[in-house]
């Protein structure tokens, strides 16, 4: 496949705090993309609601969160000119192709999802049906665009393996159909999922076995976007740490969750690799590490904090960039889900 029919999709989800897990394991990734890539990143407020509303906190935070989000990618250098930024409530397809993929995808495969069991606890039959279909969904924000490539964190490998799932059943089950519409090889590609770079699983700060995430009840696990430079200094000096002095070599970084960690930011920032980085601190105490790492993240991310900050004083703005963004991406859309009906046998 040529470059120019790749397409690349991802998005981020407009809940909480946005923090450096966010940003090294996608958007950082995304602004990459663009030199390459025709590009669609969405800022996915459907899937915000899918947990309860205490979690994505009314309508008033989720349009805020859903402009946050979108002041992040735009601070952090994705272009809405050359490429498509929109928020997924406005573009129709997603609900609709997700209904689909609910009839596609089959219990047994979202009942081994590992991000539903975890966020829905111990409180399974409490959970929300969205939160359970949310795969679905996710698969559809894809394949609406007939995307090819999805940059995301490791936490997302999962759900991606389940739209090729998705895709693959659908173009077997509509062969006959597909053919019939012009697409004998199947009418949607089977995505890869992009899960590179030193970064994919950025852990909490508190604890080098737990992932950072937005839903850890300490601040202190993580570093926000908006956060200060202060309190990213405070944040990296409080990490947690093990007694010995950094490693050597690769092997030696096994089993060292916080040392692996604390390198893995600071070749991310510094768009370098983690072999790369490693002889740079071998040896040395991790406060001197922390101090370099401080240094780095503060230079990395008071820009994109301030950036976001003049963005967030112009909802005008930044709701028009959206506006636009879903016009186009509906305008690639709604010819796809043209031909999905026509496959299914909608009448029109
Ligand atoms: P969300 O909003 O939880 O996270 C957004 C992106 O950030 C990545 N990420 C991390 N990367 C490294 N280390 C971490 N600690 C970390 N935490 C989060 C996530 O992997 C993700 O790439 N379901 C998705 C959003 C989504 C989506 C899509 C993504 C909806 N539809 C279609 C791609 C394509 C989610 O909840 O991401």
């Amino acid at each position: 496949m040529s470059q120019a029919s790749q397409r690349v999709f991802s998005g981020v989800q407009p809940t909480g705090n946005l923090h450096l897990g966010n940003y090294l394991g996608a958007i950082k990734r995304f602004v990459a993309m663009q030199s390459s890539h025709e590009c669609i990143y969405c800022v996915v407020d459907l899937h915000a609601i899918t947990q309860d509303r205490s979690v994505w906190g009314g309508p008033e935070e989720l349009a805020r969160s859903t402009r946050e989000v979108t002041a992040a990618y735009l601070a952090s250098g994705i272009d809405p000119a050359a490429h498509i930024v929109f928020n997924q409530s406005q573009v129709a397809a997603h609900s609709e192709l997700a209904w689909i993929f609910n009839c596609v995808a089959r219990v047994g495969w979202l009942n081994r999802m590992t991000q539903f069991k975890d966020k829905a606890g111990k409180n399974r039959e409490n959970a929300s049906v969205g939160l359970y279909a949310y795969p679905n969904l996710m698969a559809a924000d894809i394949l609406a665009y007939r995307a090819t490539h999805v940059p995301v964190g490791e936490d997302q490998k999962q759900h991606l393996e389940l739209t090729r799932d998705i895709a693959q059943k659908f173009n077997i089950d509509m062969a006959d159909a597909c053919t019939e519409a012009g697409y004998p090889d199947g009418f949607f590609p089977l995505p890869e999922p992009l899960i590179t770079g030193p970064a994919t699983r950025v852990m909490s700060l508190r604890d080098g076995d737990k992932k950072m995430s937005k839903s850890d009840p300490s601040d202190l696990s993580r570093i926000n976007l908006t956060d200060d430079a202060d309190t990213i200094a405070k944040k990296i000096r409080k990490a947690k740490t093990d007694p010995d002095a950094l490693p050597e070599s690769m092997e030696a970084l096994k089993g060292r969750p916080e040392a692996a960690n604390l390198l893995g930011l600071f070749a991310a920032l510094q768009d370098a690799t983690l072999e790369t980085v490693l002889p740079q601190f071998a040896g040395r105490q991790f406060s001197e590490l922390k101090q370099a790492l401080a240094d780095l993240a503060v230079e990395k991310l008071s820009p994109i904090a301030g950036e976001m900050q003049k963005l967030m004083a112009s909802q005008d703005h930044i709701d028009a960039i959206l506006k636009d963004g879903a016009e186009r991406a509906n305008a690639i859309a709604e010819p796809v889900m043209a031909d999905v009906r026509r496959i299914m046998g909608f009448v029109r």
